[in-house]
């Protein structure tokens, strides 16, 4: 067991560290000329062309990075998008026809709920494109067309290494399906930045791992987190607090950030801190509001925010930086810096982070 980590003392933490590598399989031979390139996505081009409705289907880990895909594909590709948790979308009476295109994203390709809502997609006449990392799952069998992660086999429980190349993968098929429908010139500029993600996630891991570790030794006794963002920062509140409630057993949730007026606030003081997510992009300003309306009820504060900002750092208790990068591919830039601060407040709790209590890798029963 212990060769098998690699010298590292969890299997999560080993996976953390592989996403560099991750990310460069994720994108081998995906990217020509500055697009994406998806031969395996050529029988699908039609159904992609003349779609009407554009569904994503996923559960847990995977439905996060299918929110910002969802988002992508508003931004880039002009389409409107639905998204619902597998087990949700199943029991739905939604109209489907041969003019709906699914995507359903699962790591391992047999969770259940995903497998019946793919299901009942392919009996009603919609396309299907899956995204796995498991060649050969069921998922992979029974959808029209599969793009596979190519991450390598992931032993801990809680995806860490399986969402940054899920999310890898999602930016290429949207980059891919805007190419269809309604190219922007910003992708160009995504993807070229894109393919600079491996180096960038070098550079983060081997430099700020000794800091969320201090970071965590400061805030792994609370017994609650909440996670706010907005935009493109949502999804990234939402699997930072999974990732948290998954090892460490802290109470976590997540809200976009404008809605903690409605209620959530209330539950705020000095004994319930906030985790900030702020991607320097159109939204910022207003998640700085938020952030200052939490500080009022004496919530301390840590917020994930891009390099140098000051702004920031002077109404929060303590910052993670990020590299600057398009607005999109903060969720990706950002995830390593959660899931090491979800890793060290677990083993500092005392938990195996491999083995979360109550969790199983792959749900294939109802
Ligand atoms: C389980 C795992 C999660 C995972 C979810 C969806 O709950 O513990 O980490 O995100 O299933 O799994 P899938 O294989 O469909 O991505």
């Amino acid at each position: 067991k212990a060769a098998e980590k690699g010298g590292f003392p969890h299997f999560m933490l080993k996976e953390i560290f592989e996403e560099p590598e991750v990310l460069r399989n994720a994108l081998a031979g995906r990217i020509k000329n500055g697009r994406a390139n998806l031969p395996e996505m050529e029988n699908v081009v039609p159904a992609i062309k003349r779609a009407r409705n554009v569904h994503i289907v996923a559960c847990g880990t995977s439905f996060h990075a299918g929110l910002v895909l969802k988002r992508f594909l508003e931004d880039y590709a002009g389409l409107t998008v639905e998204i619902d948790v597998a087990s949700e979308f199943r029991y739905r009476n939604i109209h489907i026809d041969e003019n709906t295109i699914v995507i359903a994203v699962s790591q391992s390709g047999e969770t259940a709920d995903t497998l019946e809502g793919v299901r009942r997609v392919k009996v009603k006449g919609g396309t299907v494109i899956a995204v796995t990392n498991v060649v050969g799952s069921t998922l992979a069998r029974e959808s029209d067309v599969v793009v596979y992660l190519n991450a390598g086999p992931e032993i801990g429980v809680a995806a860490t290494k399986t969402y940054v190349s899920q999310l890898a993968v999602l930016f290429i098929i949207g980059a891919y399906i805007s190419h269809l429908r309604n190219e922007k010139d910003e992708i160009r500029q995504i993807i070229n930045e894109l393919e600079g993600m491996p180096t960038i996630f070098e550079g983060t891991l081997s430099t700020m791992n000794e800091s969320i570790l201090q970071l965590a030794k400061e805030y792994y006794q609370y017994r609650h987190f909440m996670y706010i963002g907005r935009g493109y920062g949502y999804p990234t509140a939402l699997e930072g607090a999974l990732k948290l409630k998954e090892i460490s057993y802290i109470h976590a949730s997540a809200y976009q950030a404008g809605e903690l007026k409605h209620g959530p606030i209330a539950l705020l003081d000095r004994e319930f801190p906030v985790f900030a997510i702020v991607p320097d992009d159109a939204l910022k300003a207003k998640v700085l509001s938020n952030i200052m309306e939490t500080r009022a009820r004496d919530a301390k504060v840590v917020a994930i925010c891009t390099e140098g900002d000051q702004e920031t750092g002077r109404i929060v208790n303590s910052r993670i930086e990020v590299p600057r990068v398009s607005d999109p591919l903060y969720p990706l830039v950002m995830s390593p810096y959660l899931q090491l601060f979800a890793y060290h407040i677990a083993v500092l709790r005392g938990n195996d982070p491999d083995k979360p209590r109550n969790l199983a890798k792959s749900v294939t029963v109802e």
